[in-house]
């Protein structure tokens, strides 16, 4: 549906077109199913990946396999697919959807096989689905207003915070739903001890005096776009400082950022009453970001972890 006024609705995901990669075959897109007592859907324990397509090539692909690989043992169950079959599994479902620029979206789950909590020799089903998705805020590389969550990132031994699970996005969600009808762009939240910690979907990073500084992944997601950026950000010849950061210093940085596959590098112009421009090191790594998603190999991070500077605060 469309109008002068308004921007094409897109079908509901999953009344569309094209196949869906399921348990180690293509089944057309309305076909990909699960049954209503899947334990995954019950009990949150799902893991998953997000992935973006750039000039027909997921960008970091064996890191996001990987990082799904280790979310379903941290959950507690082991996928039938390794990350180098996953890898090969993406690049069909891309490849057979002929997408330039997309959103990949793995899945993994417990399937129906019993609804007890522990469920160890249950089925394990994966899909892979991927499609055309521009850009998460419309308003792109002008930056995002921040409102802070009264939702915390939960303590690495309160939850499973390591793993990219379902479990830990009903919090993202309800941050996210709540910043949004309070007119801002995206929940920041804090962690458990009300240190800065990350966005719904992305890392956060604050520029003090022309260095970054960022929350070690305790209990953020160890970003990969983080790790690339943390690996550009040397490149440039700028200091990075992994620590932890109290609020307050929000009021002593010259710009914010996140950084995200959705978001990829995304100024911040707010968090809650404070104002940022988009200052030179964040335009830097946005064209930076921008530049490498789209070189033949990328890939910045896959062998060594970059040295940061590492304070505890
Ligand atoms: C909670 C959270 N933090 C950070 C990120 C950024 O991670 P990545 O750069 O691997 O996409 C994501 C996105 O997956 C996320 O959901």
């Amino acid at each position: 549906m469309s109008d002068a006024n308004h921007a094409p609705v897109p079908p509901p995901l999953d009344d569309r077109d094209g196949t869906i990669w399921l348990d180690g075959r293509l089944v057309p897109w309305r076909e990909a199913r699960l049954h209503v007592l899947s334990h995954g859907l019950h009990y949150g324990g799902s893991v998953f990946e997000g992935e973006r397509v750039y000039g027909g090539r997921v960008f970091k692909l064996h890191e996001h396999s990987l990082r799904l690989v280790a979310s379903a043992r941290e959950m507690g169950f082991a996928l039938p697919w390794n990350a180098d079959e996953l890898d090969a599994a993406t690049r069909e479902v891309v490849a057979v959807a002929g997408l330039a620029e997309g959103y990949v979206r793995p899945v993994a789950w417990r399937g129906s096989d019993t609804l007890r909590l522990v469920a160890r020799d249950s089925s394990v089903h994966v899909a892979i689905a991927a499609w055309p998705w521009p850009q998460v805020f419309a308003s792109g590389p002008r930056g995002i207003r921040l409102r802070t969550s009264r939702w915390r990132r939960p303590a690495p031994d309160t939850a499973p915070v390591r793993a990219k699970t379902a479990a830990l996005y009903a919090l993202g969600s309800l941050a996210g739903q709540e910043a949004e009808e309070a007119g801002s762009d995206d929940a920041l939240l804090l962690d458990h001890r009300g240190r800065l910690a990350e966005a719904t979907g992305a890392n956060l990073f604050l520029v003090v005096d022309g260095a970054l500084h960022t929350p070690p992944p305790e209990c953020v997601l160890d970003g990969i776009t983080r790790r690339t950026v943390i690996a550009l950000a040397h490149g440039l010849g700028l200091t990075v400082v992994e620590r932890h950061l109290d609020p307050a210093e929000l009021s002593r940085a010259d710009e914010v950022f996140l950084t995200g596959t959705a978001y990829e590098v995304q100024p911040v112009t707010a968090v809650d009453a404070l104002e940022y421009p988009i200052g030179e090191v964040t335009s830097a790594l946005v064209e930076a970001y921008a530049r490498t998603v789209r070189e033949p190999s990328p890939d910045l991070t896959s062998e060594a972890a970059p040295a940061v500077a590492s304070e505890s605060g």
